[in-house]
């Protein structure tokens, strides 16, 4: 046998040598859900070991997790219902907690890099991503109400915008209303190519976010189409995106590879909250090794192509790093 694959499988230091893919803290953004008000910790139920925190908390947080190593965050508001409208004017407003917790922050970490969540969904008082009317998802009405939400988060300092809406041309629409207000140095992290996956439920019941009728495949990609996801980055590169996002990870591995092989801007990719949810699920019920199967997962998603992460393991990956167990 002159070809012996196992040869570079013998020991740890050779299988070091031979290793393609690398995953580090810099690839990982780690997600948070913020409330109003003050000592908040409110765990959800369908995301173990996370919570929704208040300001206070959220910096507490924030600060364990940068001492571990972790520099990158995205928060996501969860909005009392009585806030909520139909035109989502609450994202904007000048009392806005989410605002003010962004401004917190980065006054708190400046070195830390903060993403922020751009759709009306969070504030919605019909729960979609973008205008209602008689039971229509209004697109280019949305498109608006979308660039005054991101001029106030670039006018809180955050670092990087992030659009999860799904609404044709809204990359652009971003990119010259903060350009216009002089926020030419604030990124667009584009929701590229965003599936309309039954894997949002958790994040959903964490936000109280679910629509409160029909479903969002009118904007949201079919779960069938891969070269439509080429199409969505085309556009987004086009309109001024800087990174393009896949969303979910772990079923649309393909996608993530495809996007990385066709276009040059940077792939992150969003392991979402029930990605999250069945691994921790089955870990609690001893059905699987979750120390080995979360970092395995993480892997698969860098090794199909993506430089950055989203991922609610994050800041478990991180300690298991301090602890010498990766
Ligand atoms: C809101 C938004 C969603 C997620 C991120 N931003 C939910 C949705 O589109 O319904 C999902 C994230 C996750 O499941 O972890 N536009």
């Amino acid at each position: 046998m002159l070809s012996r694959p196992r040869r570079n499988r013998r020991t740890p230091a050779i299988r070091g040598m031979v290793r393609e893919t690398s995953l580090s803290l810099d690839n990982l953004i780690y997600p948070y859900f913020v409330v109003d008000g003050k000592d908040q910790n409110i765990p959800i139920a369908s995301l173990p070991g996370l919570s929704r925190f208040s300001e206070d908390n959220l910096l507490r947080d924030i600060d364990e997790a940068m001492e571990l190593g972790l520099r990158s965050f995205v928060l996501f508001p969860a909005v009392d219902d009585s806030l909520k409208d139909k035109t989502a004017t609450y994202s904007y407003a000048d009392e806005n907690f989410y605002l003010r917790i962004i401004r917190a922050v980065k006054e708190r970490f400046p070195e830390s890099s903060i993403m922020s969540d751009v759709a009306m969904d969070p504030y919605s008082s019909d729960g979609h991503d973008g205008l209602v009317e008689d039971g229509k998802i209004l697109n280019d009405e949305t498109l608006p109400i979308l660039e005054k939400m991101s001029v106030a988060q670039a006018q809180a300092g955050i670092d990087i915008i992030g659009p999860s809406d799904m609404m044709d041309g809204r990359v652009e629409a971003i990119r010259d209303a903060l350009d216009d207000e002089g926020f030419e140095e604030v990124a667009i992290m584009s929701y590229t190519a965003k599936y309309a996956s039954a894997y949002y439920g958790p994040f959903r019941d964490a936000l109280d976010s679910a629509p409160k009728s029909g479903d969002k495949k009118t904007y949201q990609m079919d779960p069938a189409n891969k070269y439509e996801a080429l199409r969505e980055a085309h556009a987004d590169a086009e309109e001024g995106a800087d990174y393009l996002m896949v969303k979910p990870a772990l079923c649309y591995l393909d996608i993530i590879h495809l996007l990385k092989n066709e276009t040059d801007l940077p792939i992150t990719a969003y392991n979402v909250s029930g990605e999250y949810a069945m691994l921790k699920a089955a870990a609690q019920n001893g059905w699987l090794d979750y120390e080995k199967a979360m970092p395995e997962m993480l892997l698969s998603i860098r090794r199909a192509g993506a430089d950055g992460i989203l991922t609610y393991f994050a800041k478990e990956y991180a300690q298991m790093m301090r602890d010498n167990k990766l």
